[in-house]
């Protein structure tokens, strides 16, 4: 089975709806060409005005984080149902940024990846190890470990809508990208637990993305890799002449 090919854009806590709105605008007049699935992450004030600007192209849009709840007294929340109405399609969940600086829990990340599924929006679910569990030789045993307990109890064919983004703590932002072999090589460990954990079909189906320090010079390396199907890009995805080369070193290198 082809797997889909996916390139994501996590803004993180940058760009107003303006900024928003001449992005997607510069970016639908420089794209020719769409290789793969584009999908961009705005701040939340931005994703009803970035839904309304792609329509018509082939760009989806989605959100950073949401609330694993329904609806209720969360003060400072935001529900599956709200990103919804807004445009979302799909929805980054465990970002390493969230799980360190938010306290942000394998199981809270689990109820955030069922409510997801549930309400129909693709679950982007970022794992990772950090340096330190690197050195120490512990990459696997964490990264299976944050795969089970962040899909703890979803039938398995509720997955198959399911993307996982690979995105090691020490490549995000400091402009050490893991090389295409160590990457290659976690994302063939990664796809052996879920053959395992899952079964075979998902394991086949479910695209896994690169993240970490993804620049237009490293993609073209790392998407040549068989089980690398995209990148979940932060700091190259902000300039939308930096977002097209990324599409293009990635696809036409
Ligand atoms: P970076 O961020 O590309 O700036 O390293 C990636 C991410 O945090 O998703």
């Amino acid at each position: 089975m082809k797997r889909p090919k996916i390139i994501a854009g996590n803004w993180k806590m940058y760009k107003t709806i303006e900024e928003t709105i001449a992005f997607v605008n510069q970016l639908k007049g420089l794209l020719q060409k769409f290789p793969c699935h584009i999908l961009i992450a705005p701040p939340f004030t931005s994703l009803a005005a970035a839904s309304t600007a792609v329509k018509g192209t082939p760009f989806q849009i989605g959100a950073q984080n949401m609330s694993g709840a329904s609806e209720g007294a969360y003060t400072g929340e935001i529900s599956a149902r709200m990103l919804k109405d807004a445009g979302a399609t799909f929805v980054i969940i465990g970002h390493s940024e969230r799980r360190a600086q938010f306290f942000e829990t394998d199981e809270k990340i689990n109820e955030k990846i069922k409510k997801a599924l549930a309400e129909g929006l693709t679950p982007l679910f970022c794992i990772g190890e950090s340096e330190k569990e690197r050195e120490e030789g512990r990459s696997v045993a964490v990264l299976t470990a944050q795969l089970d307990k962040g899909l703890k109890g979803i039938p398995l064919k509720q997955l198959m809508s399911l993307v996982i983004a690979y995105e090691p703590v020490w490549a995000i932002g400091t402009g050490k990208a893991a090389t295409p072999s160590l990457a290659e090589e976690t994302h063939r460990q990664i796809r052996s637990h879920l053959e395992k954990s899952l079964s075979p079909e998902l394991s086949n189906r479910i695209p896994i993305l690169y993240g970490g320090s993804v620049k237009p010079d490293n993609i073209g390396s790392l998407l040549k890799e068989p089980n690398i199907d995209g990148a979940l890009v932060g700091g190259a995805s902000l300039d939308p002449i930096s977002f097209q080369a990324l599409i293009e070193k990635g696809f036409y290198s």
